[in-house]
């Protein structure tokens, strides 16, 4: 029987896409196994010779999710209750104590806090870790690299496109600084996914993803995963979640499964409006700094085009006030005022209402889901006029 567990290479990302990680064609199976719910599973005698002991450590639905992420980011994967999760497995396993992690001043907020609150501060004090910020565009974080180059750095986080900003890195180039500074590179996926990047190729040995996000895209479940090429890595990690318990659910994962066979489909709507609605907004005059990676006048557009297979969902842009914004949200029936994005339907959010991202008081992100284009700019083109 033809093995179609395999990453087939001359499949399209498509392809891939819609069977990665299914089992083996058998009469009377069906294509998605069902969630499994187990906590003890029959395992006689040795357990190395059962392939499911106990639902902390291993369940087949989780295995048959990670198999499809493992073809898909070039790696191993090992899923998480949710993506802070697997950036917390990341930092607690991969980063040792008292070194130096180098990491964008401008990535995901939490994941920040993470680092410097969790592992540099008083919480772990153990850890006693070293967190060098700088900016994700231009040389800044190269130049980070290269300052502490002698003195050790030990990870080099980086985040591309950023969450809020859209600002985009090289990450081929700065895989090679960091390898020749002796550190490793972890990239956060989420807001690509690995249909649009694969960070794993252009060099970097760790990959994580929030697959709340775009990767399952329906906004019902919080998931994480992490993938990575060295074998020693994935297996500190997998012993990390199965000693500490971070586990996810059976259903979170096959929820996510099955929605990931829709993955190339969402983003390509969610490009398409994404890109109509950026260029819409920059016409209008009372919208500043929009920022979206496929518009061929965004500085990031360069890079993003030669490392991604496609732009994303998320545009961000900013109003004149906060006051403004809520009015835009008031005024608009399509878009839901709420954070998170990658999913189906349009949302937005004032981010300077959480504190923690240097941005303006009017700056949108925006996540554009699968809804009409024309639907979609209309809305949002009166939505504007009511500012
Ligand atoms: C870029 C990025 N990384 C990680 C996370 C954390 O993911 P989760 O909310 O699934 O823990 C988020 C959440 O917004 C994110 O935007």
């Amino acid at each position: 029987m033809k093995n179609n567990t395999v990453n087939h290479n001359t499949w399209q990302s498509a392809t891939r896409v819609v069977r990665a990680g299914l089992p083996e064609k058998a009469p009377g199976t069906p294509y998605l196994p069902g969630p499994v719910f187990a906590a003890p599973f029959h395992a006689p005698g040795d357990p190395a010779t059962s392939p499911f002991t106990y639902g902390r450590f291993d369940n087949p639905t989780w295995a048959a999710y990670e198999r499809a992420l493992g073809e898909l980011e070039g790696g191993t994967a090992l899923l998480f209750p949710s993506g802070m999760a697997a950036s917390a497995a990341v930092l607690s396993t991969l980063l040792p104590a008292g070194s130096t992690l180098i990491m964008p001043t401008e990535s995901y907020y939490t994941t920040r806090v993470l680092a410097t609150q969790e592992f540099s501060g008083a919480f772990v004090a153990a850890h006693g870790v070293k967190v060098v910020q700088a900016p994700t565009t231009g040389t800044a974080l190269r130049d980070a690299i290269r300052a502490h180059a002698a003195a050790g750095v030990a990870m080099v986080w980086l985040e591309s496109p950023t969450n809020p900003g859209l600002d985009v890195c090289d990450i081929a180039a700065l895989c090679e600084e960091a390898h020749a500074a002796g550190a490793i590179v972890v990239v956060d996926n989420t807001t690509a996914t690995p249909l649009l990047q694969q960070p794993l190729a252009l060099g970097a040995d760790v990959c994580v993803v929030s697959d709340t996000k775009a990767m399952t895209g329906h906004a019902d479940l919080v998931l994480g995963h992490v993938a990575v090429r060295d074998a020693a890595h994935a297996e500190v990690l997998r012993v990390w979640r199965t000693r500490l318990g971070v586990i996810p659910g059976p259903m979170e994962a096959w929820l996510a499964h099955r929605s990931l066979g829709t993955l190339h489909v969402r983003m390509a709507q969610q490009n398409r409006n994404a890109l109509a609605v950026a260029t819409m907004l920059q016409a209008h005059s009372r919208v500043t700094d929009v920022r979206y990676p496929g518009l061929p006048s965004d500085p990031s557009h360069e890079i993003a085009s030669r490392q991604m297979q496609g732009f994303g969902g998320v545009v961000s842009f900013t109003l004149p006030s906060a006051a403004a914004v809520e009015r835009f949200f008031a005024a608009s029936a399509l878009v839901y005022e709420a954070t998170s994005f990658g999913g189906l339907h349009t949302s937005a959010e004032r981010r300077a209402r959480w504190g923690g991202d240097i941005v303006a008081e009017g700056f949108v992100r925006m996540s554009l889901g699968l809804e009409d284009t024309n639907d979609l700019l209309a809305d949002i083109a009166a939505a504007l006029e009511a500012i």
